[in-house]
């Protein structure tokens, strides 16, 4: 059985789908491992380590991919529109893991299909304790959750901590994170480290006892409505009118008093909730700042702009692109990883690899198999 590690070719993806230390559990479970020549670079994982782990190096993509029965990617493969075909490249009935973002890129499906490609979607892995070693969602959220933190202090004209100084004393910079899932819990955890005073806001009120333990406060809005707001997945729903215009004083309150935002806010499947209006960012002081975590679902605030950092009435916004790839060493570790977790038990006696339909963590994530799309939401 082979594994093909391709380089990634989208703009900016500095990560790689396998380390070294993946490579040699592979080789150790009886499969050989090709990987694509500088596809660690990025990531300060030359070929030699590749190399040590048991890995060939292909010269390009084409001699990774010959004759691969599995091929591991960090980001969905490009189509011909996109600059390269790298959905027509991969061999047929290949079985291809990678964060497909099967939403919002629902169109290459049917290409999947058409090339027998078993294609899973790793970020619809189910949030279940099984799993968990799996999910990358979680693995890169927590990283640029701790990222977001330190792109906002970087920008921001201020310190994080309090210093009392001879010339006087530097006050503590205040923090409110706007969504505290994994991302969000992360960025608060940092937050605190670097000395700022941090609070945060959740749709969901189990997450209130999570905040409160990182030492941050809790802004709450309507406790009563916020029982309803979580589903038996532990996601977010979309609130209602009433609920979300209160959300929106309190947010606009409590945004006059910070000085750096970060939101996280997400629904799965849809547009990401709009938590930061222009009428809150022109309240709030000259020289904060605000990152937009959502940016890549649209933005919590409509003035962020995608891969820019820009000023606006005075305030910084963030809104870089793949905050997980400006942390790629990191980031490509826990990735390959999950990738690792997911596939190794696939893999069989004398390193054969097997697809067993009826798992429920195959179910919840292959979208294509066999020339047809199989996954249930997007049949
Ligand atoms: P996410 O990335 O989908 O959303 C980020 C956060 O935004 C969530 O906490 C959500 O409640 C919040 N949010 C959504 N709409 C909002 C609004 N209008 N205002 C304010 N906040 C809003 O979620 P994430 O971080 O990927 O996971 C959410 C939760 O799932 C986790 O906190 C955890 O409880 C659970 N989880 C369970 C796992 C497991 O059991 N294996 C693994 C990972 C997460």
């Amino acid at each position: 059985m082979k594994i093909a590690v391709l380089k990634e070719r989208r703009l900016g993806e500095n990560r790689v789908a396998a380390i070294p230390e993946t490579v040699k559990k592979f080789k150790a479970l009886g499969a050989t491992v090709a990987v694509e020549t500088g596809a660690g670079l990025g990531s300060s994982i030359p070929d030699s380590a590749f190399v040590t782990a048991g890995a060939e190096i292909a010269a390009d993509a084409k001699t990774a991919l010959l004759g691969a029965n599995v091929v591991l990617k960090i980001q969905r493969p490009m189509t011909a529109a996109e600059g390269a075909d790298e959905i027509a490249a991969l061999p047929p009935g290949a079985m291809l893991f990678a964060a497909l973002n099967p939403y919002a890129a629902r169109e290459a499906l049917p290409a999947y299909a058409a090339g027998k490609i078993s294609a899973f979607a790793m970020e619809l892995m189910p949030r279940i304790t099984r799993a968990q070693s799996m999910d990358i969602l979680s693995s890169q959220a927590n990283l640029a959750g701790y990222r977001a933190v330190l792109e906002a202090a970087y920008e921001f004209t201020r310190a994080l901590p309090m210093m009392m100084t001879a010339a006087g004393t530097v006050a503590p910079a205040r923090v409110l994170v706007l969504g505290a899932g994994v991302a969000g819990l992360q960025a608060i955890a940092t937050a605190k480290r670097l000395g700022a005073i941090v609070s945060a806001f959740d749709v969901r009120p189990a997450v209130k006892e999570q905040v409160q333990s990182l030492g941050a406060t809790f802004v709450e809005v309507d406790p009563e409505a916020a029982k309803a707001a979580e589903t038996s997945g532990g996601y977010a729903k979309e609130m209602d009118d009433e609920y979300k215009r209160k959300q929106a004083a309190k947010i606009h309150e409590t945004l006059k008093k910070t000085d750096i935002a970060i939101s996280t806010a997400l629904i799965p499947g849809k547009p990401a909730p709009v938590l930061i209006t222009e009428e809150m960012v022109r309240d709030m002081k000259p020289g904060s700042v605000i990152v937009d975590m959502a940016v890549e679902a649209g933005g919590n605030c409509p003035l962020s702009e995608l891969g820019k950092v820009v000023v606006k009435h005075g305030v910084t916004l963030i809104g870089h692109a793949n905050l997980p790839s400006r942390i790629a060493t990191d980031a490509s570790a826990l990735f390959a990883r999950n990738l690792f977790n997911f596939v190794s038990p696939m893999i069989g006696k004398g390193g054969n690899i097997a697809l067993a339909l009826d798992d429920e963590l195959v179910k919840a994530t292959l979208l294509t198999h066999a020339g047809q799309v199989v996954h249930a939401s997007f049949k």
